[in-house]
């Protein structure tokens, strides 16, 4: 089954055909959200709205060890990320969507790991990769029978926010190799790997990064709404398509 967890602009799925709402205990405290199943064109779906479902939780508090557990004890089989960010690389400007296939992690302070407490061993995870590749494969599949453009690969920055980034801050992340900047998604990816859950993102361009494009003197997020809601629309056929892909083979 696949798994949504959907960031700003995407607190529901209107493609879900919801079956029940469950709210799942976790080991490591409450998730964003009940997880909604249901069908999206008539595969099971299963949805979590990372910043709460009224939008209530910032991204440095978002209790991602909970939600990625509550995901796999729902014996999800594969996660999609959908994340929003501002563009770094030029020709990332707002309304791109793309597939990241690498992470930068500028966060701090965040619960990154499941291996960690008294008298558990010491676990390293290989995240040379951070994003599943036949994921990402089907994802840029679907995209293409959903006739959407979508950029095949791009360096997501995460930083700690919830304030936006200085200019210079962005000029840095740009030297380091990034292409796009946004909150969230790591720990995510580095706890589903952890999970053994195949991860993957698609990213949405809103804005700007700092110092770039209209963003020059400041980011003006009031004006992005309506752009961010055409681009969740883009998203969730996408999505559709995704459902109905069988797995791409190794
Ligand atoms: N910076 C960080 N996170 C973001 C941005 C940004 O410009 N836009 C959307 N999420």
């Amino acid at each position: 089954m696949l798994a949504i967890i959907g960031g700003s602009g995407l607190t529901q799925l209107a493609n879900l055909d919801v079956q029940r709402r469950e709210m799942v205990r976790t080991p490591y405290g409450e998730p964003s959200g009940p997880l909604t199943f249901g069908l999206i064109c008539n595969q099971p779906a299963v949805f979590l709205a990372r910043h709460g479902y009224g939008h209530t939780i910032p991204p440095h508090e978002v209790n991602d060890r909970a939600n990625i557990w509550a995901l796999a004890n729902a014996k999800v089989t594969q996660v999609v990320s959908v994340a929003s960010v501002g563009g770094i690389r030029d020709g990332l400007k707002p309304g791109t969507l793309v597939v990241p296939h690498q992470i930068i992690d500028y966060t701090w302070g965040r619960k990154s790991t499941y291996h960690e407490g008294p008298g558990r061993p010491v676990v390293h995870i290989d995240f040379t990769e951070p994003y599943d590749e036949s994921l990402r494969r089907r994802l840029l599949k679907a995209a293409k029978l959903a006739g959407e453009d979508v950029l095949d690969g791009g360096v997501y920055a995460a930083t700690q926010g919830p304030r936006l980034e200085t200019a210079a801050e962005i000029a840095r992340l740009e030297r380091d190799g990034a292409d796009m900047v946004g909150m969230t998604g790591m720990p995510e990816a580095a706890l589903a790997r952890e999970m053994g859950l195949p991860y993957a993102a698609i990213a949405v361009v809103v804005n700007y990064a700092a110092g770039r494009g209209d963003s020059i003197h400041a980011i003006h997020f009031d004006n992005l709404q309506d752009a961010l809601q055409k681009s969740m629309v883009r998203v969730r056929r996408i999505i559709e398509h995704v459902c109905q892909l069988p797995p791409e083979q190794p």
